[in-house]
C-alpha cells in the first residue's frame, strides 16, 4: 500500500489496513498520507470518462473501483451573477451534477471501494440525506448491504427516496444528525460495519479530487479563493488537502484561501474562527432551511479550522433568506439549480464582497454541492404557483398574454 494513516494531532502513523477512525493513542482525527516523492503521478487517462479515477495515482486504493462515473463536473465561468455581485472573475463548480446529485459520490466511490478492499461486509453512515443517498447506490453497485441513520423528518424527500430505492436499510432516528452520527459510530464499533461518514479518512480522499479538477480545468492554476458550505466539515478539509498535495508535488505553487460558509442557526465553525478557539463549541439545537448542513457538532472541525487558518481563509454565516436569494440568483441568472445548502457558497460570496471583506479582483470558485431536485419542497413554496387553466387554446392564450 502506498499510503499510511496519520493522526493530525500527535502525528502517530498507522497501517492503512487497521479499521480505525480516530487515533488510538490520542483520539485525534486521522488522515491518509503518502510518500509523495515516490509516487509516479499520472493524471492522464485513456478512453475513461472524466472522473475521480483520472487521479487514481493519488488515491489510496489498488483494486478496480466501484464506480458510476463520478466527478468530472463542470466548472462554469459565471458572468451575470458575478457582475451583479461586483466580482471580476467567478466560477461555479457544480457538484450537483454527480450521479446521485451531490459531491458525496466522489467520497463514496473511494470509500466503498476501500470497504471491499478491506473485506468489510456491511457499510453504514448517519446522514442529513446526501451521504445516505450516495452510500446506498454505491453499496448496491458493490453488492453489500448499507445501513443509514437519518434525523427523522429533517431530510429532504428526494434524498430519502434515493436511499430507499437503492436498497439501504433506512432508519429514521428520533433525534438530530449529531445524535444519529453518535449512534452509528456505536453501531459500527459493535457490529463491525464499515463507517462511511466523513470521519473516515479514505472517503475524504475521494472528495479531494474536487481540488484536482479545479486546478486541472484552470490549466493547473489555483484560484485565489474557494468558497463552500460547511456542515460536518469534511469537504473543506478534503479540498484543502487536495490543493496542498498538488503544491507538495510541485504541480501548482500555492493553495486557495479556503472560505467556509455556515447557516446562521448552525455556525459552530464560524464562532470558533471568530473567537480564535482551537476547538468548536457544539450548537445543541442547529436550525436552518438548508437541512443538509443542519449540524451542530461537526466531526471534522479540527481539520476544517486548520484548513481555514493555514490557507488564510475565512468563515462566515448567512441567513436562510440570503440562502434562498442566492438559490434564486443561481437559477435565474446562471441556469444552475441547487439545493439550499449549496447556495450558501454564493450567499457567502455576495456578503463578503458587499462588506468589503474580500477583494473584487480575486479569482473565486464557489462550490455548489447538491442538485436542486434533491430538495424542491421549499422552492415550490417560495415561487409563484403554476396557473391552472382549462384545456383549450383560448384559456391558454389568456393565461400567457393576460
Ligand atoms: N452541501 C450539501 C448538499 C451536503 O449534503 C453537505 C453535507 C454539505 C454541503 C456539507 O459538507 O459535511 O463535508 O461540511 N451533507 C452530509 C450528509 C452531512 O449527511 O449528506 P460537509
Amino acid at each position: 500500500m502506498k499510503c499510511q494513516l496519520q493522526c493530525i494531532e500527535c502525528r502517530a502513523t498507522y497501517d492503512p489496513d487497521e479499521i480505525i477512525y480516530l487515533c488510538p493513542s490520542c483520539g485525534g482525527l486521522l488522515e491518509v498520507v503518502y510518500d509523495l516523492p515516490s509516487i509516479d503521478i499520472d493524471f492522464h487517462t485513456s478512453g475513461e470518462c472524466r472522473s475521480v479515477w483520472k487521479y487514481r495515482s493519488l488515491l489510496p486504493v489498488e483494486r478496480d473501483p466501484v464506480t458510476i462515473c463520478e466527478g468530472g463536473t463542470p466548472l462554469y465561468r459565471i458572468g451575470r451573477l458575478a457582475k451583479d455581485m461586483g466580482a471580476r472573475e467567478m466560477f461555479v463548480k457544480h457538484e450537483g451534477l454527480n450521479p446521485t446529485g451531490s459531491f458525496k459520490d466522489r467520497g463514496m466511490t473511494v470509500g466503498v471501494t476501500r470497504a471491499l478492499e478491506l473485506g468489510m461486509k456491511t457499510v453504514a453512515c448517519a446522514s442529513t440525506g446526501n451521504t445516505s443517498a450516495s452510500l446506498s447506490i454505491y453499496a448496491a453497485k458493490a453488492e453489500i448491504p448499507a445501513v443509514v441513520l437519518l434525523p427523522g423528518g429533517k431530510v429532504a424527500l428526494g434524498k430519502v427516496a434515493q436511499a430507499l430505492i437503492h436498497g439501504a436499510k433506512v432508519l429514521d432516528i428520533r433525534g438530530n444528525f449529531d445524535q444519529a452520527l453518535q449512534l452509528v459510530r456505536e453501531v459500527c464499533d459493535e457490529y463491525g460495519f464499515y463507517l462511511l461518514n466523513s470521519i473516515n479518512p479514505f472517503r475524504l480522499e475521494g472528495q479531494k479530487t474536487i481540488a484536482f479538477e479545479i486546478a486541472d480545468e484552470l490549466g493547473w492554476e489555483v484560484p485565489d479563493r474557494v468558497i463552500l458550505p460547511v456542515g460536518n466539515a469534511g469537504n473543506i478539509s478534503a479540498i484543502y488537502k487536495g490543493f496542498k498535495e498538488l503544491r507538495e508535488c510541485g504541480i501548482t505553487d500555492t493553495v486557495p484561501k479556503m472560505t467556509g460558509i455556515q447557516a446562521e442557526g448552525s455556525r459552530p465553525v464560524v464562532d470558533a474562527i471568530d473567537r480564535g478557539l482551537d476547538r468548536i463549541e457544539p450548537e445543541p439545537n442547529p436550525e436552518t432551511i438548508a437541512t443538509a448542513i443542519r449540524i451542530g457538532d461537526p466531526v471534522n472541525a479540527a481539520k476544517a479550522l486548520r484548513a481555514i487558518r493555514e490557507s488564510g481563509g475565512l468563515a462566515i454565516s448567512v441567513t436562510d433568506d440570503e440562502i434562498i436569494q442566492a438559490q434564486r440568483d443561481l437559477a435565474s441568472l446562471e441556469g444552475i439549480g441547487v439545493e439550499p445548502a449549496s447556495a450558501t457558497s454564493v450567499a457567502g460570496m455576495r456578503k463578503l464582497l458587499a462588506d468589503g471583506v474580500i477583494d473584487s479582483d480575486e479569482r473565486i470558485v464557489c462550490i455548489t454541492t447538491g442538485h436542486l431536485l434533491k430538495d424542491p419542497t421549499e422552492v415550490v413554496d417560495i415561487c409563484a404557483k403554476p396557473i391552472e387553466v382549462d384545456a383549450n387554446i383560448e384559456a391558454v392564450r389568456k393565461a400567457v398574454f393576460g
